[in-house]
């Protein structure tokens, strides 16, 4: 029997609930981009949905337990009503597979994150014969392929765009090489169709993202000849990408930096540790000289260039001299804005066979090193008081008191626009700021401004 194209009923309800990175965002609208093709349409209260797709991150430990309070959670508000399908996608998905279903049977289909262009027939499928699958085999070729021909139906103000997918520097803390499978680059028409296709929705700013954003290397075409592309296209007023990897950032994309002004000057360079030999034992493949070669020859295109980062703190070898290393390092480079993280062992990883750093050493040394960081926002964001800075206008806030959007360097702006200024590019006199916001007053929208 052949598989039918739609389900029966076309009014299906989907909920869908991600967690992890910016790309599990991304999938999450391109897998409703498709299952809107079999009759699914997205709900947010999930109590009436007849799917719930739960996308996974693998990330750090206690990740896969989420995954199984979640389904716990579901179960209970289900208990007296048709239960939905299951779908666990994502890096769980593809790190636990099978063990998945054995362990809870309310699970129906798993799908591991290059295998999203089987989701609809998956789905139909099940529906018909009630099995449950698994499908986790690496093929972003097909995947993007697939998706390609699918509508990108993104019309936010900031849409991300996945550009490059999964990893092949194993650094030794790292589940990604194994969730994400070996590093692909999609092909750099299908990019620029897709970047064209979001502007016609509305977009007005692109992350371009990869696990390694900035190895993008298609048939010679790189991350730096994408940005130029894209610039031209004239609905797009702002370009950002991320993550990038220190040892990819090669002098063709620091030069996009000098006459790029849609490029904007805020560059994400996960350092991870300030002493080379952790960098050394974590596999990090470059030294501390040589991530601050980056920052200064950036620094001299464009003093107004600012870094942000990712660390982990209390790596398995970290001396206090060590971490003392990573303490000067964010005083040197002044990073906007940072993520910190305490290692955490990975499942089949090189160093989830280390030693682990006692764990009130490791939440004294977070502390230590938040502290640090946090002032710096604190102090930076203070220095923007009373200036007028450039705001990319995203939305109302969801209780009618401002409008939100985001400064050149990502900090979320709250100040007293209008419905007309969503979309655009907005000065904003900056009157007060905390650590993580800045709060102001529109001066004019820049569009309007005469010369
Ligand atoms: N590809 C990016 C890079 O090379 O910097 C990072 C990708 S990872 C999704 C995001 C961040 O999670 C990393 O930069 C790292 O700081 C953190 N991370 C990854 N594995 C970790 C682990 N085992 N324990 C704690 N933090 C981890
Ligand atoms: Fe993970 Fe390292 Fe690859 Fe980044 S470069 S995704 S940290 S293995
Ligand atoms: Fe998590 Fe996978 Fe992203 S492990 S951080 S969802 S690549």
């Amino acid at each position: 029997m052949g598989l039918k194209k739609k389900l029966n009923n076309m009014n299906q309800k989907i909920f869908i609930k991600t967690f992890g990175c910016q790309m599990n965002e991304y999938d999450s609208n391109r897998i409703y981009d498709s299952v809107k093709k079999i009759g699914y349409q997205k709900t947010d209260n999930y109590e009436e949905a007849n799917c719930y797709l739960l996308n996974t991150c693998h990330i750090r430990d206690k990740a896969k337990e989420k995954v199984y309070h979640e389904i716990g959670r579901l179960k209970k508000v289900f208990r007296s009503k048709q239960k939905p399908l299951v779908i666990v996608v994502g890096c769980v998905a593809q790190a636990e597979n099978h063990e998945m279903l054995k362990r809870e049977p309310y699970i129906d289909l798993i799908i591991g994150p290059q295998a999203y262009h089987k989701i609809n027939n998956t789905i139909l499928a099940y529906n018909q014969d009630k099995k449950k699958l698994e499908e986790t085999e690496f093929d972003a070729i097909a995947k993007f392929e697939y998706l390609s021909k699918i509508k990108n139906n993104n019309s936010k103000v900031s849409s991300f765009l996945t550009i490059q997918e999964g990893c092949d520097k194993f650094c030794h803390f790292c589940v990604v090489p194994f969730t994400r499978g070996p590093e692909y680059s999609r092909p750099y028409k299908q990019v620029i169709d897709e970047a064209k296709s979001l502007a016609d929705n509305g977009v007005k700013e692109i992350i371009l993202l990869g696990q390694n954003v900035n190895a993008y290397n298609n048939d010679g075409f790189k991350l730096s000849n994408l940005i130029k592309e894209i610039q031209k296209i004239n609905e797009i007023k702002r370009i950002r990408y991320t993550t990038s990897h220190p040892k990819d950032m090669s002098d063709d994309l620091i030069e996009v930096y000098k006459y790029s002004k849609k490029l904007m000057p805020l560059v994400h360079l996960p350092v991870q540790s300030g002493s080379d030999k952790i960098l050394d034992s974590m596999n990090r493949n470059h030294n501390i000289k040589e991530y601050l070669d980056i920052f200064y020859k950036l620094k001299k295109i464009n003093s107004n260039i600012e870094f942000s980062s990712d660390f982990i703190v209390a790596y398995p070898g970290e001396e206090e001299k060590d971490f003392k290393n990573t303490l000067e390092l964010i005083d040197n480079i002044k990073f906007i804005h940072s993520y910190s993280f305490i290692f955490s062992p990975r499942p089949g990883t090189v160093a989830s066979k280390l030693k682990l750093i006692d764990k009130a050493i490791s939440m004294k040394r977070l502390e230590r090193i938040q502290n640090k960081l946090f002032d710096n926002q604190i102090i930076k964001n203070k220095l923007l008081e009373n200036k007028t800075i450039n705001v990319l206008v995203e939305n109302q806030k969801a209780d009618k008191t401002g409008f939100f959007g985001r400064s050149e360097y990502m900090t979320p702006v709250i100040f007293n626009g209008t419905e007309q200024d969503i979309g655009k590019i907005v000065s904003v006199k900056i009157i007060k700021s905390n650590q993580n916001t800045l709060f102001g007053e529109a001066v004019m929208s820049v569009n309007q401004k005469v010369a």
